[in-house]
């Protein structure tokens, strides 16, 4: 054990039945080892509704990959929230923090906070960096990216890697979809980029402005070997369903990689069933809409479920159903017995339920 361990321990003694930690989070919440912090540094406008946080991650964070993702708690009238934002920054900043950039969505309480209410100064809580949508870490790749609106997040983190390590951005082919150029996050410094790598061609399309969204006549005419690349895509979900379509019809699934931002939702809300969900193991109980994941209940109830994808492919956020039923958003299948595995991420409460969580 080390010394710092071992006085941390000693601490914890006396500080019992809290630990040391929660004291010093009195003094500076970064400091804390219990739970991760961040601090907004500094805000900036990128478009009417968006604007990209500068955070300074606490003790205990661990740098990302190029393309992941992070949790962050937005406190909102004394309620947690929780989303997740793909970081925009490259990894290992020389100041040590990164940037999240968010998107208002319109009627979506938490975005339109953090696009007009954060301040600097302000803590938020910070998950550690998850997700698989990154590029490959040793081999050598010639990217499509294809992107669309705050889809360009988690590629700016990997586009401004390749500059931050090699200075150069290898033989890339990126589509970006925006209403207008006035929309369009990143637009300067993406065009910034285009004049100055050669080996970087960029395709603006403003589909409110005579440009048509995605299609095959239009990738085999800004990308003619699309079929040799691999592609990162990420936006909205048609956007995503045509790309998938398109990719699946030429039996190039394997070249793909997609990110969502939410798990594709085939049922109808309009019968859901609001209620209380009760989690067990925890001793906390929350409402339900009857339309929201139950990892997000959960989460915004202060709780810290485990879990991975958030997505419904992992498993793990797996938990057991103590009573009352749930539905998987998926596909509307019912889970109603006991004892049964419920994907939290991906399932909705129907009236009262309770979890083992
Ligand atoms: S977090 Fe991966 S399945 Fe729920």
């Amino acid at each position: 054990m080390t010394i710092q361990a071992s006085l941390a321990r000693l601490a914890d003694m006396f500080a019992y039945p809290l630990r040391h930690s929660h004291y010093v989070e009195l003094v500076n919440p970064l400091w804390t080892t219990h739970k991760l912090m961040a601090r907004v540094i500094s805000v900036q406008q990128e478009t009417d509704d968006s604007r990209t946080l500068t955070l300074r991650p606490g003790t205990g964070w661990r740098s990302h990959r190029p393309g992941q993702f992070v949790r962050l708690g937005v406190p909102i009238d004394g309620q947690r929230h929780t989303r997740t934002y793909s970081i925009s920054s490259a990894p290992n900043r020389e100041d040590g923090c990164i940037t999240v950039t968010v998107k208002a969505v319109p009627g979506g309480r938490v975005s339109q906070h953090l696009v007009q209410q954060v301040q600097v100064g302000e803590y938020l809580p910070l998950g550690e960096p998850q997700g698989e949508f990154v590029l490959p870490e040793s081999m050598p790749v010639r990217p499509l990216f294809i992107t669309a609106g705050s889809g360009i997040t988690p590629i700016m983190s990997m586009l401004r890697n390749y500059v931050q390590e090699l200075e150069v951005i290898p033989d890339s082919v990126h589509l970006h979809y925006a209403p207008h150029p006035r929309e369009a996050i990143f637009g300067s410094e993406l065009a910034a980029l285009a004049a100055s790598q050669p080996h970087y061609k960029l395709q603006h399309i403003y589909t409110r402005e005579g440009g048509a969204h995605f299609n095959a006549a239009q990738l085999e005419a800004v990308c003619p070997d699309w079929r040799a690349r691999e592609v990162w895509a990420c936006g909205p979900a048609s956007l995503l369903e045509a790309v998938e379509a398109h990719w699946h019809a030429a039996g190039l699934d394997h070249q793909l990689h997609v990110e969502r931002f939410h798990a594709p939702i085939a049922i109808s809300t309009e019968a859901a069933t609001a209620g209380r969900v009760r989690f067990a193991a925890s001793a906390t109980e929350a409402a339900s809409d009857g339309v929201s994941n139950l990892l997000r209940i959960a989460e915004d109830a202060g709780l810290n479920p485990k879990h991975g994808c958030r997505m419904g492919i992992c498993h793990g956020c797996d938990t057991k159903l103590v009573s009352g039923s749930v539905r998987d958003l998926r596909n509307g299948t019912l889970i109603a017995e006991p004892g049964d595995t419920v994907q939290v991420c991906v399932c909705a409460a129907v009236g009262d339920v309770e979890l083992a969580l």
